[in-house]
């Protein structure tokens, strides 16, 4: 049986788990594959520090070149985390023809562009699949499966750790601190959480299935992104009431409809859901996309979407077809790039609903006064409570649902909302999705 040669760099939560799936279904990839899987190498910042899975320690080094200059070495996969190391790595791995596997989502969103250039150049193909949604197979999907359509839209719940913490927070009454202790002893969260908990890492995601689906890079500073940091127990509490549940959501869209002046919308926000809607059950670790495309209608795809195990099966799809790879031509070497899009949209012109509390003085007027400036903002109120119990101060919580405002319109509104003496800030401001049911 002809055996194929794979470097791992980084044998933490996901390389351990591809190094411990390789040796279990062994004797099945060899027969789906139609050749041996071996790791001839792994490289570790600490050769020293105890594993539960991984080769035997002659075989690590810490030293990624060793995988480069190592000619039983024909797939390098790329599972450290950060940045410089890992762009030298791949671009090393490319140049030596060496076929690249790798799960660093920020990696690609900063420098995919580049990387799938060289890939292109050198025809040695990239494969990702790991980078986004964990174990759900969304990047063949949109690449390949939906090749057919033009993608309409694409919204994702596609941060494990953020949507453990909101079900925990939700269900479990549980403090921001001690769900995500939970989310990072379970191996979900990045070795920095900063980048879940403020949306970036979903953003990643999002550039990555945007880029796909629209067939241009989409760069990190064209994006609208917020992360969970700032969302309280108290929205979470009210969006409830009103039949919503608060979700940390990707939104892509391509609605070039003169409204809404053209090129793709690209955000990541916390969102509320009505709880009727199917992204609303999502729970968990567990990740959901929908895509909407041309010809399919609507698709969706569910699954975990961060920790060990679903993230290995990920990595090791993509080890399967980089076996095939090594035999010949490719259509594609990661990412084809197409010229129907090319541009995304201002975070100005984007309009969606609104979800507005704003802490007010309890006395006739305010309201009014509310009203009146959201109402020569041209934004429409779809409903307001006021709760009769206050907060600490004396003060009484005014919610208000808006109608589709831009970005614009709600910033300018909330501005002059916030000058008024009656008013407390900060206010929550949150988006609201419907699906396409506006
Ligand atoms: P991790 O648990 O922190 O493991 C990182 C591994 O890389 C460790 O084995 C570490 O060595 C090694 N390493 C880090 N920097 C190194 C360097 N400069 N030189 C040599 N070795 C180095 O990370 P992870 O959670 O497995 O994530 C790995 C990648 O997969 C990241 O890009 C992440 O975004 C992505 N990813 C993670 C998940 C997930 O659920 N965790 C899901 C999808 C994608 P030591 O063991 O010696 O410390
Ligand atoms: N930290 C990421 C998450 C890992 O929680 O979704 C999967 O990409």
């Amino acid at each position: 049986m002809r055996q194929i040669g794979i470097g791992i760099a980084g044998l933490g939560t996901v390389g351990a788990g591809v190094y411990k799936h390789l040796a279990q279904n062994r004797a099945l990839l060899t027969e789906r594959v139609g050749a041996e899987l071996v790791v001839r190498r792994a490289v570790v910042r600490d050769v020293n520090k105890p594993r539960v899975a991984g080769p035997p320690p002659g075989e690590l080094t810490t030293r990624w070149q060793d995988l480069i200059d190592d000619p039983a070495v024909d797939i390098v996969v790329e599972l450290m985390g950060g940045i410089d190391e890992p762009l030298a790595l791949i671009n090393a791995a490319i140049d030596a023809g060496k076929v690249v596997v790798t799960g660093n989502k920020a990696l690609l969103a900063e420098h995919g562009r580049e990387i799938f250039a060289r890939a292109a150049g050198k025809k040695v193909p990239v494969f990702f699949e790991a980078s986004t949604a964990g174990g759900i197979p969304i990047i063949k999907t949109i690449r390949e499966a939906l090749i057919a359509n033009h993608i309409v839209s694409i919204h994702g719940i596609i941060n494990g750790t953020s949507n453990y913490i909101l079900t925990r927070m939700t269900d479990a009454g549980l403090d921001f601190s001690t769900a995500l202790a939970e989310a990072q002893a379970q191996g979900y969260a990045e070795a920095d959480p900063t980048l879940d908990i403020n949306g970036w890492d979903a953003a990643h995601k999002a550039i990555i299935l945007a880029s796909l689906a629209y067939g241009f890079w989409v760069e990190t500073g064209n994006i609208f992104v917020e992360g969970i940091d700032k969302l309280t127990a108290t929205d979470i509490r009210f969006a409830g009431e009103l039949g919503y549940r608060v979700k940390l959501l990707a939104i892509i869209k391509a609605d070039a409809g003169p409204e809404n002046g053209g090129g793709v919308e690209v955000r990541v926000h916390p969102t509320l859901i009505p709880k009727t809607h199917v992204l609303a059950s999502v729970s968990g670790v567990f990740n959901a996309v929908r895509v909407c495309g041309d010809v399919v209608g609507e698709t969706l795809f569910y699954g975990r979407g961060a920790g060990q195990d679903p993230t290995a099966s990920a990595v090791i799809s993509d080890l399967a077809e980089a076996a095939v790879a090594l035999n010949g031509e490719r259509r594609c070497y990661g990412f084809t790039p197409h010229g129907l899009y090319g541009t995304c949209r201002p975070l100005e012109g984007i309009r969606s609903r609104y979800y507005l509390r704003l802490a007010v003085d309890d006395r006739p007027g305010v309201l009014a006064q509310v009203a009146g400036i959201l109402g020569h903002n041209e934004i429409g109120i779809s409903s307001v409570v006021q709760p009769e119990t206050h907060d600490e101060a004396g003060r009484a919580q005014l919610v208000l649902m808006l109608d589709r405002a831009s970005h614009r319109q709600m910033q300018t509104a909330l501005d002059e909302i916030l000058r008024l003496g009656c008013v407390m800030p900060p206010a929550a401001l949150l988006r609201v999705e419907s699906f396409g049911a506006e």
